[in-house]
This record gives C-alpha cells, structure tokens and sequence, in this order.
C-alpha cells in the first residue's frame, strides 16, 4: 500500500506558503466535493439511466444529455454551500447565475461536462472551470474577466479519477484519484521541449473546412507528429499537457452546410478555451486564437461567446500564430 499526499493539505501547504486566504480552500473543497459526485453518477449512471439524452436543446443549439444537467445541479448546490461566489457562469444556463453578490469573493465559469458525445459510450468527458477574484481595492464592476485575470484554473476528466488543476504563477498540478476517493500525489506538469512525443489534435472531418492558410500549414505538418482525437477538449488537451504538441479547433469558414459553418469557433472561450490556455500557460505552453492574439488576453463581451483555439507547445502554437496573423 502507497499512501500519497492529498490534493488538500497540497493546497493547504500552498496557501501558507503564499500567504493567502482561507476562502480560496472552501471554495475548492465545494469543487472537489462536486466532481466526486459527478465521477460518482457517471460510473453509475448507465445503471440508473442517467446517460441517456434529454430532448431540449441548450443555450448553445446544441442536444443536453441528462448528465450535463446533473452535472450543473450538482456543482450549483456545492458552490452555494461555499458562501464565497458571487456569480457563476455555466455552459447549461443561459443566464449567469447570481449567487453571493454581497459577500462573495469569486466568479467561476464552468463547463459542467464537456464531451458530451461522450456520455453516451460512458467514454471520458470533463469538468472544466476557471475561477477570478472580487477587486478587492476598489468598487467591483462585475465585468467578465479575461483568461489572464484568472487565479486558477483546471479540469477534471471523468471518469478516469484525474484533475489538473493551474494556479497563477504556481505551475500546473496533475492529482488522481486514490482508493478513498481522495485526489492525491501532485505531480508538476511542464510541457516537454523535444517534438519527439509531441502530437496534434483536432477533427480530422473539418479539415476542408479551415481557411487555406490553416489548412496548408495542417497539409505542411501534419506528418510530422502522431494524431490523437478523443472528441472531448478536456480529454485531448489532458494528453497535449504531458505529450505536447497542439490542439486545435480553428474556426469553419467553407462548409457546404451554412448551418455548419462556425466564424467564430465552436469552444466557448470563459470555460472551455480560457480554461485549457491558463493550464498551458502555467505548463510552459501558449494558446492563441484565429487571429493569432493569445487566448488569455481576449476581454470577453459575452459569457458563452465562442472562439477558435490552438493551444499546445509554445513553438508549434507560435508557428501557427504566424500564420494565422499573416492570414
Ligand atoms: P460540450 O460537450 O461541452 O458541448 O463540448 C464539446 C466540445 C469539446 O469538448 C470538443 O473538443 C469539441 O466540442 C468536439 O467537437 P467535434 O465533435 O465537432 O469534434
Ligand atoms: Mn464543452
Ligand atoms: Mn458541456
């Protein structure tokens, strides 16, 4: 038997390390408390027929399966048990939820399971979220905070018992989950530097579907890496994070479908794209949008507005930002 450091006297020791608060560690047991159940139903859900879809259709037009439902519920009742958010966005709520708007300390934006085609085959899908503070010197103003305002941010992959999580200038951190369903074993995650593993990510289908600069750098790189897709941001990116490389979903400007086409990008950039660059920042890494402006620094005007991402190894990231500036 191997017993390993938990995620929370991790968190502890770091917390006194950097001098902080007490509120950040409430707010991240309510997470962790969140996700557990979330791990918890998913494993079980075939058994109570909660893997099943629904039939509406969420904010974003697209079919909400019964877990990604759950999955907010569950996460909505821990975050306001915590007494110290003041507004939450979530994927599955058109409208932000207000929650502690006096007392609060933090917003948080979250993907309450991402990979929803997933859920159906009981393969991986996530919990991502990203979390900002109160301004705490002078009036707050309730704007939208951009990925580079973010304190943390991380990811669970469900069910496979991982989160990686990033804190502002204190690294990336990858815990599992051990027999008592504790997160254990922090390990630093640093993005490798040789392309020797490194791998790309993206959907294969869409390729003709990129504009010519982006399609012709695929064409000019793609032989020279290994191609993974799992189909869930939270899962591909989890590989990119300790193999390197880059994934991708540029935005769809030739497509056949008009209904298909995506000029912004499909990722919603508060809790999906702002999520995975703030871990890949504090990896080593860079993530940059169609334009090639880093995703971090990109003020949001919409809390589900969408974007198109590359996000991977800062050479390869920075290779394709020439491109996509240039474009
Ligand atoms: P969600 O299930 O939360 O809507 O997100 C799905 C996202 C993301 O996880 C994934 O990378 C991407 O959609 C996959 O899209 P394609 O099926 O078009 O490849
Ligand atoms: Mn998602
Ligand atoms: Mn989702």
């Amino acid at each position: 038997m191997e017993l390993e450091q938990t995620f929370m006297n991790f968190l502890l020791h770091h917390q006194e390390r950097h001098n902080r608060t007490y509120h950040f560690l409430i707010l991240m047991d309510a997470i962790i408390s969140a996700a557990k159940h979330i791990e918890h139903y998913y494993i079980t859900g075939a058994l109570k027929g909660n893997l099943g879809c629904t039939d509406r259709v969420n904010v974003q037009g697209e079919d909400v399966m019964q877990m990604d439902d759950i999955a907010h519920e569950i996460i909505i009742h821990y975050l306001k048990t915590t007494g110290r958010v003041i507004r939450a966005v979530s994927e599955e709520s058109k409208d932000i939820i207000p929650l502690d708007e006096k007392g609060g300390r933090y917003f948080i934006y979250f993907d309450p399971l991402d990979g929803s085609s997933n859920v159906a085959h009981g393969l991986p899908v996530g919990f991502l979220f990203g979390i900002a503070k109160r301004n705490l010197d002078g009036p707050e103003d309730f704007h939208l905070r951009a990925g580079k305002d973010y304190i943390a941010a991380g990811m669970f992959v469900i069910p496979t018992g991982t989160l990686t999580i990033a804190f502002r200038e204190a690294g990336t951190w990858r815990f599992h989950i051990d027999e008592t369903m504790n997160y254990v074993k922090p390990v630093r995650i640093i993005l490798p530097d040789t392309p020797d593993t490194w791998e790309l990510s993206f959907n294969a289908t869409n390729r003709y579907t990129y504009r010519k600069e982006v399609r012709d750098w695929v064409r000019q790189n793609e032989r020279r890496y290994t191609f993974r897709y799992l189909g869930a941001l939270a899962g591909d990116f989890h590989r990119i994070l300790t193999r390197g490389g880059m994934f991708m979903y540029p935005a769809i400007v030739n497509h056949p479908d008009p209904k298909k086409l995506r000029p912004e990008g499909k990722l919603r950039l508060m809790y999906e794209a702002s999520v995975v660059a703030f871990m890949c920042r504090e990896a080593g890494g860079h993530a940059v949008n169609e334009h090639g402006t880093p995703i971090l620094d990109i003020e949001p005007k919409d809390h589900h507005q969408r974007t198109a991402l590359y996000v991977g190894s800062k050479p390869l990231v920075e290779d394709i930002a020439r491109v996509l500036e240039g474009g």
